[in-house]
């Protein structure tokens, strides 16, 4: 995938509008995980080193939908861009021109045109801030044709920012159609509609697909299998069945817990692990169980690449995060093995064992973002920066 390249030349003495992802979590106002905010600081240096006269930084915060919201306002972010930058930035709480040299402007979202992509909101923040050029660097919002990712495309030139094009570079090897040898796909969460495009794909193309949260409990259900009260997914569970067919017809093997950690309810000290075979009535899943945990090492150990995207159990719950973390703990030791790992809940996790990103080949910033490119999507800020104009 070839993109224009930003460079000293496109940067020196131009107004710049940056977007990146500042979407992070939050407590009391205060940012709780910054990897994003970490991960978009070299090219918001290499703005300021090569002469960029002045950097408007563009960011949402959670789902405001169109309107303001004070606790997902962006000033939150302002201690901890400051701190990894090392620079003064000035917040502004629209999109007017300030006065410091870097602006973070308010939540994005809190306008009605930003979702639908509106073109008087485009052209209202094209009149206001004047860019000379846009930089796509949010990589976790790529995949969102709203206005402040594609807005200015068709009115300055538009280059990706390094975090962008250190994703694509990572991610694009998994875009083979093609088996790829020795590839192990970790995954759960809850969601499955996010993850079906991403694990037909894999269906095709991974050797082994190893699957626990939640969205194992449909697989189960897919299979046969009872679960009890669990939670699960019954509008999907055909899909799962879908996606079981493709796997075995490209001889992949989906691997689901053998046994499972199950309680009453989450607030339950009360934990026992059991085999799948035995769940039933009010029992509820929450965790994988240890056999599953020793199957799933052996798969992850002998994998030449991982990629890991969602929790295997209830990481927020002591009882339940068990599975989660030793999973985590054998990737961690998987040296020679190429690991890639993604989304919001994955990152969670790093932070709550104190893991830093850079035990592995690549963490990517983006959660929706990472698996709707995995799933060979076209991502609208990935297509605008391919257009015609890009870079002009
Ligand atoms: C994310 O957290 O995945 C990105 O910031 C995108 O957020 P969204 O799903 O609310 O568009």
């Amino acid at each position: 995938m070839k993109l224009q390249k930003l460079t000293p030349e496109a940067v020196d003495g131009k107004v710049v509008v940056v977007r990146t992802d500042y979407n992070v979590p939050l407590k009391n106002g205060v940012v709780v995980e910054t990897t994003r905010i970490e991960e978009s600081i070299p090219t918001l240096k290499f703005l300021l080193e090569n002469g960029a006269k002045k950097i408007h930084i563009l960011t949402h915060v959670g789902r405001p939908g169109g309107e303001v919201v004070p606790e997902l306002s962006t000033k939150q972010i302002l201690p901890s861009l400051e701190k990894f930058l090392g620079a003064a930035v000035e917040f502004r709480p629209d999109y007017s021109s300030g006065t410091e040299r870097v602006q973070l402007h308010e939540n994005c979202r809190f306008y009605p045109g930003e979702k639908k992509n509106d073109p008087l909101l485009a052209e209202e923040i094209f009149k206001n801030l004047h860019p000379d050029i846009f930089v796509l660097d949010g990589f976790g919002v790529a995949h969102r044709g709203q206005a402040s990712v594609i807005g200015l495309a068709d009115k300055v030139p538009c280059y990706p920012g390094f975090l962008l094009e250190k994703e694509i570079e990572a991610l694009s090897p998994f875009l083979s159609q093609e088996k790829i040898p020795g590839l192990t796909i970790l995954t759960g969460g809850v969601k499955m509609e996010t993850k079906i495009p991403v694990l037909m794909h894999f269906a095709r193309t991974a050797e082994n697909i190893l699957i626990g949260g939640a969205l194992a409990n449909t697989f189960q259900v897919a299979k046969g299998f009872g679960i009890g009260a669990s939670l699960y997914e019954e509008e999907f569970v055909e899909t799962a069945r879908e996606v079981l067919a493709e796997a075995e017809k490209h001889r992949t093997g989906v691997h689901l817990p053998i046994d499972v950690v199950c309680a009453d309810d989450l607030e339950s000290t009360e934990a026992i692990d059991v085999p799948l075979e035995d769940v039933s009535g009010d029992m509820k899943i929450f965790d994988i169980g240890p056999h599953t945990v020793a199957s799933f090492s052996e798969i992850l150990m002998h994998s030449r690449n991982i990629i890991w995207n969602g929790p295997l159990g209830v990481i927020e719950k002591k009882p339940f995060a068990q599975g989660t973390y030793r999973m985590l703990e054998v990737i961690r030791k998987c040296k020679s093995t190429k690991t890639i790992l993604g989304g919001g809940d994955t990152l969670k996790a790093l932070k709550k064992w104190n893991v830093a990103p850079s035990e592995f080949s690549h963490v990517s910033t983006g959660g929706g973002a990472m698996l709707e490119f995995l799933a060979g999507d076209t991502l609208p800020g990935i297509e605008i920066l391919k257009s015609e104009r890009a870079g002009k």
